[in-house]
């Protein structure tokens, strides 16, 4: 895929310069191609892993250099330098939505130590490019230019033309079998998909939808979680922020994972106990989401239909981060074991605490458990893994600073919760009333 949409911009530069002074463009042309290419990509670079959250990235890489190698494709055909123009624009968005696309997706839990996919695709891009430096620009030396009489009219086939027509088809072909190869959807039709991904959501085909268990309908109670790494204060914030929230009038249920239910409460013993060598990551996930299911059934669903406000001191976007981006689990599996866990259920809102590792690990007084005691790398890894799903869904979190004082950070996490409270207090009654008497005091 990345060899495709590297052709397909390697192509462009190379002829460039000929092609815009065939169509009358000289060297003004040649510039406004180049700028287009190059903010084309900047935009692709930043869009791809922004557009479509829910959508499979292996799909989108696959879609984004099918779309680049159709511009290309545009680019040779039409001979008007403002379509050129913005046809190498379009170009550049999707080569560089694929080039951020396949960072993500290059994600190899199965590599062996050492591997470094993204040098890899960085080689691959390059000598792709450089390959179609020396070679396009020769072929379309080797074509020349032709008169082509199409019964209605003439069609000048200029050599650049034909080079760009060439590496548009071997890009077009290349990306159609790396689409193919890619898929990690086979068998789910590829419309309906992207347009639940257009709503923000995953598509299930409908015989899949039977079978699976309906997603909650949270039009009661409201859900809060508290992520972050170790140390960084969530449990003390989660009892802070529900205590305020039993001050105001509401139902809470404060909890937290894993070991919130009965078997929860076996389940971590087996997870953190430093005597359990030898789980395997994928077992290791497998445990939490199991956990987190019986979370779910038996404690926040019910709850949370029953119009209680829900503070869950972590959840699914600890397995993301630990398990994921820490253990080096791909996060898209892990996201989908856990929709499936937890019946889709997603916080209204979900607080993160950010602290550096070395920081938060110096706060904690007990003997580290079996996930503390990893090392470093591992807890910084842990601590990106957030602060990218965080920054995923900018909607969804409030992230703060965990090394601010206490006091600060309750009362920012208090007015986030305020706006998502179905029947807030209003604002200004606490200063009047003077009913904000456990939290002033830190
Ligand atoms: P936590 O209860 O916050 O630890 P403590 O009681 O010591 O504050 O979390 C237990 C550990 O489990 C923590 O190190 C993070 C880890 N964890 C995961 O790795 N994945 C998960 O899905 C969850 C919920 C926790």
């Amino acid at each position: 895929a990345i060899a495709a949409a590297s052709l397909a911009a390697g192509a462009v530069v190379a002829v460039a310069r000929v092609h815009a002074g065939e169509l009358g463009g000289g060297d003004a042309g040649y510039g406004s191609v180049l700028t287009a290419l190059t903010v084309g990509l900047g935009f692709g670079l930043f869009l791809g892993p922004r557009v479509l959250v829910p959508f499979s990235r292996r799909r989108l890489l696959g879609l984004a250099v099918i779309a680049a190698a159709l511009a290309l494709v545009v680019l040779a055909l039409v001979q008007n330098l403002v379509v050129v123009v913005f046809a190498t624009a379009f170009l550049g968005v999707f080569a560089g939505a694929a080039w951020s696309t396949a960072k993500m997706a290059a994600h190899d839990p199965e590599a062996p130590e050492g591997a470094r996919p993204a040098a890899y695709l960085r080689s691959v891009a390059l000598i792709t490019a450089l390959v179609s430096f020396a070679v396009v620009p020769l072929i379309a030396a080797a074509a020349g230019s032709h008169r082509l009489d199409l019964g209605g009219g003439v069609y000048d086939a200029y050599g650049t033309g034909v080079a760009l027509l060439v590496a548009a088809v071997l890009a077009l072909v290349t990306g159609l079998f790396a689409y193919r190869r890619l898929d990690d959807r086979r068998g789910i039709p590829l419309v309906p998909d992207l347009r639940a991904a257009l709503h923000g959501e995953i598509y299930t085909p409908p015989e899949q939808a039977a079978a699976a268990p309906q997603p909650v309908h949270r039009n009661r109670g409201v859900f809060i979680a508290f992520e972050g790494g170790e140390g960084a204060g969530k449990t003390t914030q989660a009892r802070l922020a529900a205590i305020w929230l039993r001050d105001h009038g509401y139902d809470v249920v404060t909890t937290h994972e894993p070991g919130a239910t009965k078997i929860g409460m076996r389940l971590r013993a087996m997870l953190l106990d430093r005597d359990t060598t030898g789980l395997s990551d994928r077992a290791e996930t497998l445990l939490y989401a199991a956990d987190r299911a019986d979370h779910v059934a038996n404690v926040i669903k019910p709850a949370v239909d029953r119009g209680v406000i829900v503070v869950s001191d972590r959840y699914v976007d600890s397995s993301l981060a630990y398990q994921g981006f820490g253990r080096g689990l791909p996060v898209e599996d892990i996201a989908r074991v856990n929709a499936w866990a937890t019946g889709g259920l997603v916080p209204d809102l979900t607080v993160l605490l950010e602290i550096p590792p070395e920081a938060g690990l110096r706060r904690l007084p007990a003997p580290a458990d079996r996930i503390e005691s990893e090392s470093q790398e591992f807890h910084e890894r842990v601590r990106e893994g957030f602060r990218a799903l965080a920054e995923a869904d900018p909607d969804r979190y409030l992230v703060l600073d965990a090394s601010r004082p206490q006091g600060e950070l309750s009362r920012e996490i208090q007015y986030r919760i305020r706006e998502i409270l179905p029947d807030p207090v209003p604002l200004g009654t606490e200063d009047a009333t003077s009913t904000f008497p456990v939290i002033t005091d830190f």
